[in-house]
């Protein structure tokens, strides 16, 4: 792209700023900030109205979900069903580790934060021991897909090779990146993080599945023959990977996703939970929640919407594909954007000063016809780590390891 041509696109957006420091900078900056301009999609900012307003949802009716003491009743039956897809090599699994974990505030990749205490318990770690649990008993492996991003792909990529992939088969594990989106102030002017560098964050986790295609990972699913994907969060380090029971009761169900649920600890804990709008699955937030759907009862009395998604879900590739030429909404999300002040220097804030813009793959539930709500125990399989103390931390996974035999 030439100066004019970035000139009159960052016109259009009202972003001209971007061009302040471009006399001072090298040739190389120069081509670099053009590229970059040329690529970037600016319109994502129209978003920014949005933040007030909370998005119209639909009608919102309960979703019965699989409780524990059904899944016990058919056991057997849902694990051999998993078990005999696991090793016909239809099951993948789907890292999602793009994110930018400020909440835990590391500057590494969330994945190599170190939740052990008397030796080295990487959170990547963790993760892959759970897989390879079920790749032992399977006796059969798993294709990993790893999602990164353009902020940690180097650091992800290099820490796996330096660890031996965990004890991972290395040539079934890929690594494929997101999007990236910029991320502006609350007047949707974006934030520049170098003289030569539009401030830019990951777009959020909904758009994995394009990604992969984009990197041509999917075609590598189609020649292994993966017919689900099993796609999880990085931070919970307790949860069970390519579980053969979901698997099997997600396929006996023919549903074209199951979700692992947990029951929720309190009406108004902050999960977004399971239900159905307009007749379809979806998920509704937890601050979407009106008072009357907190309280709301099923015909057994029990809280109708009870089960809270853990982000772990068993997605059919062939649905997937159905649906990924659709557009997902775009939510506008307030955060700590570090950047260049008027003087030039890099500023890392402590108070959210801006938005970023994300996709997010619980909307994706809303776009399929029928989805299982899969209940876990949640002392057994959710232990997210976001923060460094207090609520879903690196101290309260570590009690919950602990209480699972794990040992730190
Ligand atoms: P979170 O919503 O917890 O976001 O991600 P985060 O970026 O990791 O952490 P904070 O909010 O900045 O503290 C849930 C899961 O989705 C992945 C994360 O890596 C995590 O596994 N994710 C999130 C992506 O892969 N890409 C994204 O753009 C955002």
């Amino acid at each position: 792209m030439t100066y004019h041509e970035a000139y009159e696109k960052l016109k259009k957006w009202d972003q001209l700023h971007v061009l302040n420091y471009y006399d001072a900078l090298s040739e190389e900056q120069k081509t670099a900030l053009l590229e970059q301009i040329s690529v970037t999609d600016f319109s994502v900012v129209k978003n920014r109205q949005q933040a007030k307003e909370l998005p119209k949802k639909g009608i919102i009716t309960p979703l019965e979900a699989m409780e524990v003491s059904q899944i016990a009743e058919h056991q057997s039956v849902y694990e051999k069903i998993g078990m005999d897809a696991i090793r016909a090599g239809k099951v993948g699994a789907v890292l999602l580790a793009g994110g930018m974990g400020t909440r835990l505030g590391s500057e590494d990749p969330k994945g190599m934060y170190d939740i052990g205490l008397t030796k080295n318990v990487f959170i990547f770690q963790r993760l892959i021991e759970n897989l390879l649990e079920v790749v032992k008993k399977a006796e059969a492996w798993i294709p990993l897909y790893v999602m990164t991003s353009d902020k940690n792909h180097e650091k992800t990529c290099a820490f796996f090779e330096a660890h031996d992939y965990f004890g991972y088969r290395k040539e079934l594990v890929f690594f494929f990146m997101q999007e990236m989106a910029p991320a502006t102030d609350y007047t949707g002017h974006v934030y520049m993080e170098e003289k030569h560098k539009i401030s830019t964050s990951p777009n959020g986790n909904g758009g994995w599945f394009v990604s992969m295609d984009k990197w041509g990972i999917l075609d590598k699913v189609h020649e292994a023959g993966v017919e689900w994907l099993n796609v999880f969060a990085v931070d919970n380090v307790l949860q069970r990977i390519a579980d053969p029971v979901f698997v099997g009761a997600t396929i006996a169900t023919k549903s074209e996703v199951g979700a692992k649920v947990v029951r929720k600890s309190a009406p108004d804990e902050k999960v977004g939970v399971m239900c159905r709008e307009d007749g379809r699955p979806s998920i509704v937030e937890y601050y979407e929640l009106t008072d009357e759907l907190m309280n709301a009862k099923d015909a057994k009395g029990n809280p109708a919407y009870n089960f809270g998604v853990i982000l772990n879900y068993l997605f059919s590739v062939r649905a997937l594909e159905e649906i990924m030429e659709r557009q997902l909404p775009l939510h506008v999300v307030e955060k700590k954007i570090p950047y260049l002040d008027e003087q030039g220097h890099l500023q890392k804030p402590e108070e959210p000063n801006g938005f970023k813009y994300e996709q997010l793959i619980l909307d994706m539930i809303h776009e399929l016809k029928t989805c299982l709500p899969f209940e876990v125990e949640r002392n057994r399989e959710f232990a997210p780590i976001k923060n460094k103390t207090g609520i879903d931390s690196v101290e309260s996974a570590r009690a919950l390891c602990k209480e699972n035999g794990i040992e730190l």
